[in-house]
């Protein structure tokens, strides 16, 4: 009996994770972040109400949901706090009290995007196009271990050594390589005093609660951020997010143990996107990548930068199914496809020496010179829109969808048409008994 569900990005991110984790929502007790922070933002549409959420868990539409944040997440206070306001003014219930921080999860402050800045302006031309939200510094202190963490805000005295030590470091950078204005230590210290009690209200062992439900037998979905390929291992490396956005983050950012999982959803469009640089071999630079955004609205949910948009990439797709050891597929806008005259599939890499690969390489300068091989298909005339049994489907739809899965690997689980929850054509059920 399936009862701890991940639902990931098995792309570039923007995949349609917000939708199908609200959705499956109504049949999980506790939603899960691991990973991330707020560089996140995740659409949930009800009716004619559009929630973006970008550090709360995306059940917390659901009245009932415990919403949980790991360790593995870099959380933001007054970016969460911002966000608990914007639910709270949509007429969200009980918000705040459903939502339980892991003690671990790092801080992220102001020093960071800062620093986020300074370092994409210095990169120039090869900048990464991060989401400027301090995302990676704060993993690089994380990692260097001179981060300050949610449970250190119960020590204050502690707390202060760290953040002294932290601000030298960082404001030596921001002054002498960055050139940038340096971050005042009191203004940090006397900011974290102010938000202490309210994010410390919200402390639980994020471990030992998954933990208990898993006793108890309760439903647990665990919702990636980002995409398979902004992985910061197996990602396009360096055009890439810091943390671990496969279905391992799940496990090591939430506290979770490796066996409790029972079923990985990847989560994929029909076509692919991506926000910033970095390799995208299946990448349309002409009309018919514009018609894609603009049918698509294909515009960052967090930052508004317009996507990049592309055909269907299959070899990416084989690697996001054996390295997230994928159940079952949600395939995304369908009907965004719609009308058009052809569809192409990439099914396999050509490399510079013009040899086939049938897996994406690790690293961007591998990409370096790498052409997509495309078998194509008919499209349709007809509106998806909407559309909720296969059988309404076109037949020259069911069938670019079932050879999506044969060149993929996996077979296709949700199949979505639309942003809204009905607008949904269910052909297996991660939750079901
Ligand atoms: P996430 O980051 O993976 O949660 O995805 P985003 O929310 O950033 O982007 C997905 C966008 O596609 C959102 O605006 C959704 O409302 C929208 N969306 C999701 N599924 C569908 C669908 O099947 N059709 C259409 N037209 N839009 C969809
Ligand atoms: P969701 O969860 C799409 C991209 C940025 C940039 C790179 C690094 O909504 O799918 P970062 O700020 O993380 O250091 O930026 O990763 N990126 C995303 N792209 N969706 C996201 O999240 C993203 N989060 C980060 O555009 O290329
Ligand atoms: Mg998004």
């Amino acid at each position: 009996m399936p009862n701890n569900v991940i639902v990931l990005g098995t792309q570039w991110g923007d995949e349609g994770k917000g939708k199908i984790a609200d959705l499956l929502t109504s049949k999980a007790n506790i939603v899960v972040r691991s990973q991330g922070g707020n560089n996140a933002g995740h659409t949930l549409v009800v009716g004619s109400k559009k929630v973006v959420v970008r550090l709360v868990p995306s059940g917390i539409l659901h009245k009932d949901c415990l919403c949980l944040i790991g360790s593995g997440v870099v959380v933001n206070p007054s970016a969460l706090f911002e966000e608990i306001e914007e639910l709270n003014r949509a007429g969200v219930e009980n918000v705040e009290s459903r939502l339980k921080l892991s003690a671990g999860s790092s801080l992220l402050l102001p020093v960071h995007p800062a620093i986020d800045k300074g370092a994409e302006k210095l990169r120039g031309k090869s900048a990464i196009g991060t989401t400027g939200r301090g995302i990676g510094p704060c993993y690089e202190d994380k990692v260097a271990r001179r981060g300050v963490r949610v449970g250190d805000l119960y020590d204050m005295e502690f707390l202060k050594e760290r953040l002294k030590n932290l601000l030298e470091y960082r404001n030596f950078q921001l002054k002498n390589y960055y050139k940038e204005p340096e971050i005042s230590f009191d203004e940090v210290y006397s900011y974290l005093e102010n938000i202490r009690e309210r994010l410390l209200s919200m402390v639980a062992d994020i471990s030992l609660i998954l933990a208990n439900a898993k006793k108890e037998h309760q439903k647990v979905l665990f919702e990636g951020a980002q995409g398979t390929f902004l992985d910061i291992d197996y990602g396009t490396y360096p055009y890439v997010t810091s943390s671990n956005t496969v279905a391992g983050g799940c496990v090591t950012g939430s506290g979770a143990g490796p066996l409790d999982i029972d079923y990985v959803l990847g989560i994929a469009k029909v076509y692919t996107t991506r926000v910033g640089g970095g390799p995208y071999p299946t990448e349309l630079n002409d009309e018919i990548g514009e018609g894609i955004r603009k049918r698509g609205a294909e515009f960052g949910a967090v930052t508004g930068r317009p996507r990049r948009t592309g055909w269907y990439d299959a070899v990416a797709m084989r690697r996001a199914v054996t390295i997230n050891s994928i159940t079952g597929l949600a395939l995304m806008k369908m009907d965004v496809l719609d009308g058009m005259d052809e569809l192409k599939i990439c099914t396999a890499y050509k490399l510079k020496d013009g040899t086939l690969s049938e897996l994406p390489p690790l690293s961007a300068h591998e990409y370096e010179g790498v052409t997509p091989v495309y078998e194509s298909m008919p499209g349709w005339k007809e509106s998806t829109f909407g559309i909720t049994k296969w059988d309404d489907l076109p037949e020259n739809a069911q069938k670019y969808i079932r050879r999506l899965e044969e060149l993929s690997g996996a077979k296709v689980a949700i199949l979505s048409t639309g942003p809204e929850r009905e607008q949904t054509i269910y052909l297996d059920d991660p939750f079901a008994d």
